[in-house]
């Protein structure tokens, strides 16, 4: 059910409560948090671990990743969360960002190139893939020669099909390989990039060998399919909002406040990491087990009336709390800068470029991903 419709889904439980008793696909019992109030506080709440030694069943660790890629951000809490943290922060920040503007022009004019003639697009396959491959790929330093095409893998993580564990490792193996080549070749030719740096925190201990290769996999994975998205849902729904379209050409509606809009009404990541609590809780009435599996779910908080009337509506000129697309917390999206920018500049220069941008197939046909993670779009086509 959620991963068909997840926004009359989280609807439908909200109506009942906050905090809901449900299972996961792996048939452990988990706590659903749906509220907004809840989600927000939640997330900041230093009881609720990410640290999967937290859960109280080998089960409830589920949802993570394989041990060799376990040392990352979104699998620690505390001191060892802040030592990590303190690397990506830095290395994601305004400074760097703004180095990576005119590296992120440049990808997209040459993607849209070519599809002046052609008439015709897919904008996920022709755009966003592979400019948030692209940027990827630059910010972690991995040479043209070596670029694959981590869509496959991703999806496949992402996938909710019975078949999908033993695809899942597959896909794992892979970009473990492939992260442990690279740095190998890093290690050998420093250069100016991300990767070169955090290899660079391992001899003075402020980065272990086992954390460098989570780092660069945490960084691979979550700046990627998220960013794409993200471009996706913002093109889509500007075609489906002519009017929001309008004013967003003419100036009278920034494209900043159309990003933050999308970002709530559809974010790229439905559901936080698994958390587990340190000890016993009561969130919204219902008394949560020390190590029991929790759930945060962003788009449900995003569209609960009580923080935002009208929820279903987008409405770029709404005022109200912050949304949750970003997460809370000590564990907010450090890539968060990052994305939005890629998004104004693929999504603005899209517009400027192709004034008679429109869709080529009824919204309602376009394909998504089915997980309980994501529902991104997989094809967009449109004429140009
Ligand atoms: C639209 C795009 C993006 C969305 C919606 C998004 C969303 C999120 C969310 C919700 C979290 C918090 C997870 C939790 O608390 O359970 C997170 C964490 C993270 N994101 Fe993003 N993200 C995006 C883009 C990026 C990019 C471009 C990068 C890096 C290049 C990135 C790197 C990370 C990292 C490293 C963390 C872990 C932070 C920590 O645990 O301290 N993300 N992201």
């Amino acid at each position: 059910m959620f991963a068909a419709d997840p926004y009359g889904a989280c609807a439908a439980l909200r109506a009942k409560g906050a905090v809901h008793r449900a299972v996961a696909p792996d048939a452990e019992p988990l706590w659903l948090v749906t509220g907004y109030e809840q989600v927000r506080a939640a997330a900041a709440d230093p009881r609720l671990a990410l640290d999967k030694r937290h859960a109280r069943s080998r089960g409830a660790a589920g949802d993570s990743l394989p041990p060799e890629l376990d040392a990352h951000l979104l699998n620690s809490d505390g001191a060892d969360h802040a030592r990590l943290r303190r690397q990506a922060a830095a290395a994601l920040g305004p400074r760097r960002v703004a180095g990576l503007r005119g590296g992120i022009q440049r990808s997209v004019d040459a993607l849209l190139d070519p599809l002046a003639e052609r008439g015709r697009a897919d904008l996920v396959a022709e755009l966003a893939v592979p400019l948030s491959m692209a940027v990827i790929c630059d910010l972690l330093g991995v040479p043209a020669a070596h670029r694959v095409d981590f869509r496959a893998w991703t999806d496949t993580l992402l996938s909710p099909d019975p078949g999908a564990p033993a695809r899942s490792r597959e896909a794992m193996g892979a970009m473990h390989g492939f992260l442990t080549d690279l740095i190998a070749d890093k290690r050998a030719a420093p250069a100016d990039d991300l990767l070169s740096e955090l290899i660079a925190a391992v001899p003075s201990g402020q980065l272990a060998e086992h954390e460098l290769l989570a780092a660069a996999f945490l960084l691979l994975f979550a700046g990627y399919h998220n960013t794409v998205g993200l471009i996706a849902e913002t093109v889509l729904t500007l075609l489906t909002h002519p009017h929001h379209l309008a004013a967003v050409r003419t100036g009278d509606l920034t494209l900043g406040a159309v990003t933050e809009e999308v970002l709530r009404r559809d974010p790229p990541a439905l559901l936080a990491v698994r958390r587990f609590p340190t000890e016993d809780l009561d969130i919204a009435g219902s008394r949560i087990a020390t190590g029991d599996r929790v759930w945060l779910s962003w788009a449900a908080a995003n569209r609960d009336p009580a923080a935002f009337p009208a929820p279903d509506t987008f409405d770029p000129r709404r005022q109200g709390p912050p949304h949750l697309a970003f997460g809370r917390g000590p564990h907010f999206c450090p890539g968060a800068a990052l994305a939005r920018t890629e998004n104004e500049i693929a999504v603005g220069t899209l517009l400027r470029r192709f004034p008679r941008l429109a869709l080529a197939a009824p919204p309602e046909t376009l394909p998504r991903l089915r997980s309980l993670r994501s529902r991104s779009l997989t094809a967009l086509p449109v004429t140009l």
